[in-house]
């Protein structure tokens, strides 16, 4: 298994903190961002690493992870996304990295306490994504259920207006090698992006999508009150442990 952190893009949403760095390197807490997802994957036991950045300040990545060491990493490698092309479009950057094997994928905005460790173990085949119930299912890709078996997802919408369910797609995703082959089947939606949603449509088309909740806490620190909330959070764990 190896693992795989998203953290390009231009942060728009966080400006102007993010005209100095990429929003993944921006504090949660003691650390920069980008810390918790890479130490969910190696908490996992995936210490084989590629970081997929962009944007004016990707060259900060090398000086706070450097090797990758200090984190645990055995193998760190870098990818640089040329455009703002979405996240399935900067997981397409991963496919020689990933050498046929299967990919844990953690969105690098994404912090979270849960422990990924048995469903990386148990993974063969097919995807296996992160669901966790929210209060706005506007602002994520949402699962539709099958009434007649609740345990099966029929089809995942990104951002819905009137959303079928409050079951929103973590940013935490486990994905077969079919996943390169099928990004190279969407097209890029409304918003210009090759969405990982229509990737994971995918796998639901071929009977071979998996869920399991999310336990504990996630949260995306995309914006100003998701990142003040992470903050919080992750400053309050420190202090009672
Ligand atoms: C992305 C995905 C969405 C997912 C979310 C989790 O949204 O497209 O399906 O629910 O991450 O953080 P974005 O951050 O691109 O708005």
């Amino acid at each position: 298994m190896k693992g795989v952190v998203l953290a390009g893009g231009l942060g728009t949403r966080l400006y102007p903190l993010t005209k100095v760095t990429n929003k993944h390197l921006l504090p949660v807490y003691n650390k920069p961002m980008i810390f918790y997802p890479i130490e969910t994957l190696v908490k996992a036991g995936i210490t084989d690493i590629m970081v997929v950045t962009g944007g004016p300040h990707s060259g900060h990545f090398l000086s706070i992870l450097k090797n990758g060491e200090e984190l645990g990493i055995k193998h760190l490698e870098y990818a640089y996304q040329e455009k703002e092309g979405g996240i399935a479009d900067a997981l397409s950057l991963a496919r020689e990295f990933a050498e046929g094997d299967s990919v844990t994928v953690i969105l690098g905005d994404n912090t979270s306490d849960a422990d990924i460790a048995e469903s990386v173990r148990n993974f063969k085949e097919g995807a296996l994504i992160f669901l966790k119930e929210v209060s706005d299912p506007e602002r994520f890709g949402i699962a539709t259920f099958d009434p007649a078996d609740p345990s099966k997802i029929i089809k995942i919408t990104e951002k819905p207006q009137n959303p079928d369910s409050k079951m929103a797609v973590t940013g935490v995703y486990i994905y077969d090698k079919q996943v390169f082959d099928f990004i190279d089947q969407i097209n890029p939606s409304g918003r210009g992006e090759l969405e990982i949603t229509d990737v994971n449509n995918k796998y639901v088309e071929k009977g071979q999508l998996k869920w399991s909740e999310l336990k504990g806490y996630w949260w995306d620190a995309g914006t100003f009150d998701t990142l003040l909330q992470a903050n919080n959070y992750w400053a309050k764990k420190a202090k009672t442990k």
